[in-house]
């Protein structure tokens, strides 16, 4: 039997955005994201006898020890409950790498959340002696959402549902694919990452959803992320470039408006994210191409179009990361989801 489990999995950038959540991990409003192609996650769990003082689970990123993530995993080991047991006769050894730098403007807690919960379902089965069943990526949808909600969308490509709505074949506890075929326009999707600041960020996103919960604003909230829902799924079907140029950049100022307007308010836009989005939406006055901004929890801008249109907007990004992003970008596009990698390696 294998003792060890090696995946990687992708990070996600929400078009529909969760913020606000209830009970264990469960989301307010349903969302649908875009999984990433080359911001991944890789993560190794090696299976150890047990320790002396029991199990023991060391974590390692870029060889580092991180006592800090422990903890975290230390959470979601004891959410699974009876569901994981092969760890509490062993001690892990868990060693991850990104493949995008750090405070890049990028959801490490997704990618390795979801790339973790493989690990650890994919040896709960050899551990049980039974065969991966057809369910396994849903289930380790729903493994992943424990230790961080938006990674329960990151065990799929493409684009990704999270939430109970029409049309949708997701859950609350699990993510899944949209049950169609999206609109060529949107397939290849580009994502050029331009990173206005790399600190730390301000305010944790369970800060940030705990707000959400005596906010003036979440019950509106609420019902306008599951009309953009609805509607973003039309726009993906129907090929709506324009819709989606225009739900995309409601949804970011939205979410930004909850963070700007709770109780503890707090602003995580930069000066620079603000040029940005100027700058972009200039340029898609002046070209009419169907470029468009998103923003996750933080100041840096995912600048989202067709990638048929790559060669017109190269210029546009060459120019907003010398003149407002430290000179750095990445440009990244839609994946297609998580894969096993060789634990030989
Ligand atoms: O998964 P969490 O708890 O870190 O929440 C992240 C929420 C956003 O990234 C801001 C939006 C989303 O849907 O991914």
């Amino acid at each position: 039997m294998s003792l060890v489990s090696f995946w990687q999995a992708p990070s996600n950038i929400a078009i529909v955005k969760y913020w606000g959540k209830y009970g264990i991990q469960l989301p307010c409003n349903s969302s649908i994201s875009l999984s990433l192609e080359a911001a991944c996650t890789q993560t190794k769990v090696e299976v150890l006898p047990l320790s002396g003082k029991g199990t023991e689970v060391h974590f390692y990123l870029d060889g580092e020890r991180k006592e800090s993530f422990e903890t975290k995993i230390w959470t979601l080991l004891h959410l699974l409950g009876d569901d994981c047991r092969f760890w509490k006769e062993h001690s892990l050894r868990i060693s991850s790498s990104n493949t995008f730098p750090h405070s890049a403007g990028i959801a490490s807690s997704a990618s390795g959340m979801a790339a973790l919960a493989l690990c650890l379902l994919d040896l709960e089965f050899k551990f049980r002696e039974q065969e991966r069943p057809l369910n396994f990526f849903q289930i380790a949808s729903s493994w992943a959402r424990l230790g961080s909600g938006s990674a329960c969308r990151s065990l799929f490509g493409g684009f990704v549902s999270w939430g109970k709505a029409e049309g949708l074949n997701s859950s609350l506890e699990e993510g899944a694919p949209l049950p169609f075929q999206v609109h060529s326009v949107f397939k290849g999707m580009k994502d050029a990452i331009l990173l206005v600041d790399q600190a730390e960020k301000k305010v944790s996103s369970t800060i940030g959803h705990g707000l959400m919960v005596d906010h003036w604003f979440s019950e509106r909230r609420f019902l306008q992320a599951e009309a953009h829902t609805q509607r973003l799924l039309s726009i993906l079907k129907e090929g709506d470039a324009e819709g989606f140029v225009e739900l995309t950049e409601a949804e970011a100022l939205s979410l930004h408006a909850m963070m700007m307007t709770s109780a503890s308010n707090y602003l995580l836009m930069r000066p620079n994210t603000i040029a940005v989005i100027e700058e972009i939406r200039a340029f898609r006055k002046q070209t009419g191409l169907p470029v468009c901004f998103t923003l996750d929890a933080g100041p840096n801008i995912h600048l989202l179009y067709p990638a048929t249109i790559e060669n017109r907007v190269k210029t546009l990004i060459d120019n907003l990361t010398q003149d407002f992003c430290l000179g750095k970008n990445l440009i990244d596009s839609m994946g297609t989801g998580p894969v096993e990698l060789n634990s030989k390696e």
